[in-house]
């Protein structure tokens, strides 16, 4: 980084949980990063669970202010920017109330509960024109996806066939886990595992502009009670399992190819695995977390049909002094969503088309594609979603 001027964004964090201390860690270690030019700043925490602060002090010098209002922080001029990680029924009026009170958003998915709360959040985004607002979402920034997002830009499929996208945990497999706030409607939302796992399934596509035109949808519920943690049980109302079936378009094509979006949460022999597939005419690639090195390319020239795997190591869009023949990790793709962040934030501008934060017009995309699939669902019909 020598020779580079560092800029700062002094930011605040509301939801200091799993994903709190994720971007607090990223933050920590932005030295990683070789040549970025801004870099976030840690200077105010806020979380009802006030046990969790002491992890921020031990760790953050830069940390002047700790609460358990969301509104005192906001009210704290020094922070510029927000990171908000809470549960999703808190979405809408902490979003909201960053916006009024002028600062800049990374939001957390799915960005509002339901379809309802995310339509205020981009109205409140419409009447601030001038604050930057992104949603997380990370799996795109792994080598091998921005591998992809440049075959996309360069149109090197030929005609797409297919394109498979999901995301499959076992995190429910047991059903003696006990109940917490991602398995109850009132705090999840509705949508149930596609309002914790669909955003990530579409970020890829939609930055393509493959928007689905319908939707076919068959959800599940497959452990309907849970022990509530108190010796007793508890509803399990939430969704666990969604498959959706679309037929999508190119931008400007009249011809439509088959989509399929998987978020399970009840997926035997998946512990976390992201995956995105697109078969064309003349090139075919997949990738997989499960397999994070490899990338996977079939060109297909009338002989034979060879899968060809290709090692991506640490090719990554923002630089970083890891190795160029070095894996890549979860915690390396938050860092590399968290260096979009701030970079777009500052030259207004993205290195890359694939290498930006999801923008509030996708995710609101995508509850219209989750509302059409709970209808699709209860009625056992394909919903159309052209607007
Ligand atoms: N990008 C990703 O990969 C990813 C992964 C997991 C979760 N998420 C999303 O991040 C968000 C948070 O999920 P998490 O896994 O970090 O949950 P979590 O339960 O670990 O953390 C949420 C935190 O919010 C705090 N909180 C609750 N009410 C509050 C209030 N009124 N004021 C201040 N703090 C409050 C809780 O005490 C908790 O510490 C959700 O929107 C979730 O969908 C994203």
């Amino acid at each position: 980084m020598k020779g580079i001027r560092m800029k700062t964004v002094r930011f605040g964090i509301i939801g200091c949980g799993l994903m709190g201390r994720e971007f607090a860690s990223a933050a920590a270690r932005w030295c990683h990063l070789a040549d970025i030019d801004v870099q976030p700043e840690i200077v105010a925490i806020c979380d009802t669970n006030k046990s969790l602060a002491e992890w921020f002090s031990k760790n953050f010098t830069s940390v002047k202010q700790v609460t358990a209002d969301y509104r005192e922080l906001l009210a704290n001029p020094d922070v510029e920017a927000v990171y908000i990680a809470v549960p999703h029924n808190l979405h809408q009026e902490f979003y909201c109330a960053a916006l009024e009170a002028g600062k800049d958003l990374m939001g957390e998915k799915p960005f509002g509960i339901d379809k309802a709360a995310c339509d205020a959040i981009l109205a409140c985004i419409k009447k601030h024109p001038e604050r930057f607002v992104r949603c997380s979402s990370e799996f795109p920034f792994a080598p091998a996806l921005q591998r992809i997002g440049k075959m996309i830009e360069k149109k090197v499929f030929g005609t797409i066939l297919e394109v498979n996208s999901g995301f499959l945990h076992s995190s429910d497999m047991d059903p003696d886990k006990p109940i917490n706030w991602k398995r109850m409607i009132e705090f999840n939302g509705e949508y149930g595992v596609m309002g914790d796992l669909g955003l990530h399934a579409c970020h890829m596509f939609l930055r393509a502009g493959w928007y689905p035109v319908n939707v076919r949808a068959i959800l599940s519920n497959v452990v309907k009670e849970r022990p509530d943690g108190k010796g007793g049980k508890a509803p399990c109302k939430t969704w666990d399992n969604a498959s959706l079936f679309c037929e999508t378009q190119e931008p400007n094509s009249p011809d439509t190819f088959p989509m399929t979006i998987k978020t399970q949460r009840i997926a035997p022999g998946q512990k976390n695995t992201w995956y995105f597939e697109v078969f064309g005419t003349k090139v075919s690639a997949r990738f997989s977390t499960k397999n994070i090195n490899s990338l996977e390319v079939m060109e297909y020239t009338g002989g034979e049909q060879a899968w060809e795997i290709i090692d991506m190591g640490h090719e990554t869009t923002y630089k970083s002094i890891t190795g160029g023949i070095f894996e890549f990790g979860f915690s390396d793709a938050i860092l590399q969503m968290w260096a979009a962040f701030v970079y777009e934030r500052e030259h207004r501008r993205l290195p890359k088309k694939f290498a930006g934060c999801i923008r509030p017009e996708e995710v609101a995309f995508t509850h219209k594609l989750f509302t059409a699939a709970l209808e699709s669902n209860k009625n056992r019909s394909t919903v159309a979603l052209n607007s």
